[in-house]
Formats: C-alpha cells, structure tokens, sequence
C-alpha cells in the first residue's frame, strides 16, 4: 500500500507520519517512509539546490528539479518496495507539485504538470492520500521560529495558491482524505488509522 502526506509547511505531516509508521509497525506491517524531494542521494542533492536561498532558480527549472527527485526515488526505492507487497508512506509526492509549481508559481498549464507528474512518478499513483488541512495564519505561527529555506521565502499570495491547489485536488480526487489538521495530534493519528485500517481490510 502506498500512502502520501500533504498540506502546507506547518500542518503538522511528520508528526503524523512517525505516529502512522509506529502504528504499523506495531501491527507487524512493513512498512518505509520518505521525503520528497529526498530518499536516495540523487535525491537529497538536488534537495539541497531546490531549497538553498542562495539560488534563483527559473520556476520551470523547479518543475523539472522536483520531477527528477521524484523519477529516482520512485524507480530506486518506492517501486521495488511496492513490489515486493510492503507498505511506503511518503511525505509529499506529485501533488505538492501541483499545489506548489502549477497553481504557485503557474510555472506550466495545469495539464502539462499533471503529464509530468505521471512521467516523474513511473506512473504509480498513492492509494491514499492525507491532506492536512490548515489556515495559513496557524500554520505560519507553528512555523515562525524555523529559519526559513528557498521554498518557504515565497510570499503570502503564493501560499494562498497553493492552499487553494490542495484544496481543488481534494475536492476532486477519491483517494484524497482531508483531515482537520487543527485538531490535537492524537485525535488527528485517530481518524488516520481509522481510514488506513478500512483500506488494508478493503
Ligand atoms: P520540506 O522541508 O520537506 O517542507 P515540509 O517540512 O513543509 O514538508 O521542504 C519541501 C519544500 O518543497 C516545501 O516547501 C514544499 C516544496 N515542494 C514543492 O514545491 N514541490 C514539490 O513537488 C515538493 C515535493 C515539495
């Protein structure tokens, strides 16, 4: 099974995650989890070039930086786990980019990003998918003592794209479940496994 986690910096996705991994592993699942962009060292390096503020780089670039992580941590890691039966969550997969570099940074018409979102992720698609739903204001008071990378030094406007991404992708998409990220983390760890357990006994 293959689980992703959204939603905007700030709506609390790790501490999510390492509560899911832990369920899972407590129940006898295998289970591997990773971040995007990361999770194989081609990966974590072009990392360090998408999120250094140092760089200025060209929004179609970032498309194609993000879709390279992703074609190699897919094709090295995920897939080859997949296969073998076991479980991967990962923390954000092709979504943050279309929250992010389509209705962000509209660095491509939508379709196109959606093309490349295929192409990038070898065509396997999360069977469920956790959106972590957040006010921008919550989220920027949990996230205002954190040094801030290249990503995070975008403006207000662009995060309301971005939250509005989310928003349409959930309104659309079956696998989306949004969550009230709002809530106190063992209430939101609650209704997660209640949803990854009615998809494992599915
Ligand atoms: P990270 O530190 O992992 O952020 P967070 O802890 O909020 O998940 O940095 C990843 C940043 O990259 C984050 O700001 C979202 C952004 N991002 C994109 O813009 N497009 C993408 O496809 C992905 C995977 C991430």
């Amino acid at each position: 099974m293959f689980i992703t986690f959204e939603g905007i910096d700030g709506s609390g996705k790790s501490t999510q995650i390492i509560l899911l991994r832990q369920k899972l592993l407590q129940e006898g699942h295998a289970v591997t989890v990773f971040r995007e962009p990361g999770g194989t060292q081609v990966s974590e390096r072009i990392r360090s070039l998408l999120l250094n503020p140092d760089f200025d780089i060209n929004p179609v670039a970032e498309l194609l930086l993000f879709s390279a992580a992703r074609a190699q941590l897919i094709a090295e890691k995920v897939r080859p786990l997949l296969e073998k039966g076991e479980m991967v969550i990962l923390d954000r997969f092709y979504d943050s980019t279309t929250a992010y570099q389509g209705y962000g940074r509209s660095s491509l018409p939508l379709p196109d990003i959606q093309r490349l979102n295929k192409i990038a992720s070898h065509d396997i698609a999360p069977d469920l998918t956790f959106y972590l739903q957040i006010s921008l204001e919550e989220a920027q008071k949990r996230t205002a003592s954190n040094e801030k990378d290249r990503m995070e030094r975008a403006g207000q406007p662009f995060y309301d794209k971005v939250v509005n991404g989310f928003e349409k992708l959930a309104a659309k998409e079956k696998r989306f479940k949004t969550i009230n990220a709002e809530q106190p983390s063992e209430l939101i760890h609650g209704l997660i496994w209640e949803k990854v357990q009615q998809r494992l006994r599915a």
